[in-house]
């Protein structure tokens, strides 16, 4: 359970497929390898979920689409409902990505096997910026990329003990005062951050 305000359904566009034996892509028009995920197809099990157009925003997952930040996640986490389409093979009839999607998003600059991962990955990015994913042992304020990091990186943590091997704990950590700690770690973010 990643929050109390996340609820997951997951379909299975061979479920709702109108075509016969579960087919959901087919032969590329204009020739060429691997099979196209049919538009047809993605349009039934849209209508299958929610009896029409979502209403809400649909999200191809395509490496050609606006790469995930951290930016794109709070935008999305915004989202009352959202629905994430994935793809295989070669990926989309285009006319999904075109009519169907309302945004296209890549996890990155790489192509991975099949849209799950992405999906995943993306779900999770989400799902623990909504309220109550996150217990009192994680912060989500003070992260990398979080405004109350200025965007920047988060600062190096450490736990016990305090010497391992000659490889000390920072002395400032060990002090308890708590102005200098919080000082030495924003200076800290923006260092790393300067790279
Ligand atoms: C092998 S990929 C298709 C790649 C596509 N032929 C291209 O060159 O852009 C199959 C599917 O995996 C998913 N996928 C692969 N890499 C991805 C990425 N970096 N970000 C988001 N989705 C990705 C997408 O759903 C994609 O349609």
């Amino acid at each position: 359970m990643l929050g109390t305000e996340l609820e997951l359904r997951l379909f299975n566009y061979r479920d709702t497929t109108p075509l016969r034996a579960g087919q959901v892509d087919d032969e590329p028009y204009g020739g060429g390898a691997g099979m196209v995920l049919r538009v047809d197809a993605v349009a039934a099990a849209l209508d299958a979920a929610y009896g029409g157009p979502p209403g809400h925003k649909v999200v191809a997952l395509t490496p050609q689409g606006r790469q995930l930040d951290q930016q794109l996640v709070e935008e999305l986490a915004e989202e009352e409902n959202l629905t994430v389409l994935s793809a295989r093979f070669e990926g989309f009839d285009e006319r999904v990505v075109e009519h169907l999607a309302t945004d296209a998003v890549s996890i990155g600059p790489y192509v991975l096997s099949g849209g799950e991962l992405p999906a995943m990955v993306l779900v999770d990015a989400v799902a623990r910026r909504l309220p109550g994913a996150l217990g009192s042992e994680e912060s989500g304020l003070e992260e990398s990329f979080s405004a109350e990091l200025e965007g920047g990186l988060e600062y190096p943590h450490y736990t016990r003990p305090a010497e391992f091997r000659g490889w000390e704990v920072p002395e400032i950590l060990l002090s308890g005062d708590h102005a200098r700690i919080a000082a030495w770690r924003r200076e800290q973010s923006r260092e790393r951050t300067r790279g």
